[in-house]
């Protein structure tokens, strides 16, 4: 029955490829810039165990999962949800989850972006030697004076855009998969050597000890969801993204194997990000929760004072522009897949249209961080406002409803069809996404609200 399920937009050409732009996917901003300082806001090593926690308790089965049911359906994630509630004969409000999807992914690319052009404006920054003049304290007030200029981030936002939208434009083999082939390992080797750096300076005992040393009194109720969200957030789960990728997956590649693989080189990612940029922190009296600014604060240092910092630090932040730009180009896959699905239109002009549309509402975050600084509501600004909407919310939201699909609507046999597992294996993924993964999502919630 699934053989006459072809996908339109192609396919990717090898169980490599698809672990290459499932990888991208998830190795981005998350793990480089928000990771760590997400871990430093609280408080370190304990907060670092519970997500380890969520990723393998929550996140790979929801990975296989959302795999399974895009590779099911072969569509955009809206269409693929409304074929999949027909063959299970459930109730058509399903496919409102690919929609949850699609609003998350526009609104995550939206300040996503912003973040990225960051990452564009400190190539240039790099290269012209601004890190090797002046004291740690003038170097990371380099970045309190670059984000207070609006100009300077809506031309960086702008430049991330419009390279997104030309990748994506290209569609699933010339433009998606061509872009991962070389970027992720380049990025994993320049890490390797930032953690070379790191183990060099004096405080690198102290980096690991506040990594992996749980203090539990640290943890809230709040910094438990944060952690839940980033496991999201950093496997691009819970919106469609994954599950779109698993469209055009070929049959017969083992999606369990190929989530474990994927899941593993993202929290390899974050944890060597981590260990690279917190004993620079201690290192050059910086504090580990400065905020969202920690990596551009901390790492320009560590370039400033080593040799070749300037060779490394540009392609350093290359390689970050990269990271994210393979991240970006699957969040607006699933809306363009979708437009061009139901609208007929060419990738080219689905694209133009959703990124303009993202490149609009991203100027919110560029404001936040200048002239509307002093918005807040709920004690939030704008760009926090989104992501703690996103990544703590919709994505967790949206992992619980495609667990319960998978593990409660659709029928048993096609999700076997499908997975191809031994057993015991299938029992053990399926007893996960029906009651450990959507009961753990379900009780973080609960506890926020405040009702536990
Ligand atoms: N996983 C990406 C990162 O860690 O930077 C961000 C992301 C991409 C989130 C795609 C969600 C998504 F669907």
């Amino acid at each position: 029955m699934t053989d006459i399920r072809k996908s339109i937009h192609g396919e990717w050409s090898s169980r490599f490829a698809f672990v290459l732009a499932a990888t991208g996917s998830a190795v981005g901003l998350g793990n480089i810039w928000k990771f760590p300082y997400i871990t430093g806001e609280n408080g370190g090593g304990a907060f670092v165990i519970v997500y380890l926690g969520c990723v393998l308790a929550i996140g790979i089965p929801i990975m296989i999962a959302e795999t399974m049911l895009g590779r099911r359906g072969r569509q955009s994630p809206i269409n693929t949800m409304k074929t999949l509630t027909q063959e299970a004969g459930a109730e058509s409000y399903w496919h409102y989850l690919g929609w949850l999807g699609v609003i998350a992914g526009f609104l995550i690319l939206s300040y996503y972006s912003v973040i990225a052009g960051w990452a564009i404006a400190y190539v240039l920054k790099a290269v012209s030697g601004s890190f090797s003049s002046g004291d740690a304290a003038q170097i990371s007030g380099l970045f309190d004076e670059f984000v207070k200029s609006p100009v300077q981030l809506v031309v960086w936002h702008s430049v991330f855009m419009i390279a997104t939208m030309m990748v994506v434009a290209r569609g699933v083999r010339g433009g998606l998969e061509k872009a991962v082939r070389f970027l992720m390992p380049s990025l994993l080797i320049l890490l390797l050597l930032l953690v070379a750096y790191a183990m060099s300076t004096d405080a690198y005992q102290q980096g690991l000890d506040f990594m992996f040393n749980p203090d539990f009194s640290r943890i809230t109720g709040d910094s438990v969801l944060t952690a839940m969200g980033h496991a999201f957030f950093t496997l691009s789960l819970g919106m469609g993204a994954i599950m779109v990728y698993g469209s055009y997956l070929p049959k017969n590649i083992s999606i369990a194997k190929t989530s474990f693989l994927v899941a593993g080189a993202d929290t390899a990612v974050a944890l060597l990000a981590g260990i690279a940029i917190f004993p620079l922190v201690f290192a050059n009296g910086l504090e580990p929760s400065a905020g969202p600014g920690l990596i551009f604060q901390t790492l320009p240092i560590a370039f400033g004072q080593m040799t070749g910092g300037l060779i490394f630090g540009t392609l350093f932040f290359i390689l970050l522009v990269f990271a994210a730009l393979s991240s970006s180009i699957s969040l607006i896959e699933p809306a363009v897949a979708w437009l061009v699905e139901n609208r007929d239109w060419s990738r080219k002009k689905a694209c133009v249209l959703a990124g303009v549309f993202t490149w609009v509402f991203g100027l919110g975050t560029v404001f936040s961080f200048n002239i509307w600084s002093d918005f807040k509501l709920f004690d939030r600004n704008l760009f926090e406002l989104l992501d703690y909407l996103t990544a703590n919310l919709m994505l967790p939201l949206g992992g619980f409803f495609m667990a319960v699909f998978a593990g409660w609507i659709m029928h048993k046999q096609h999700a076997q069809e499908e997975l191809q597992l031994d057993n015991i294996s299938f029992k053990c993924w399926h007893f996960l996404v029906c009651y450990i993964a959507p009961a753990a999502v379900f009780l973080v919630f609960i506890h926020v609200i405040g009702v536990l």
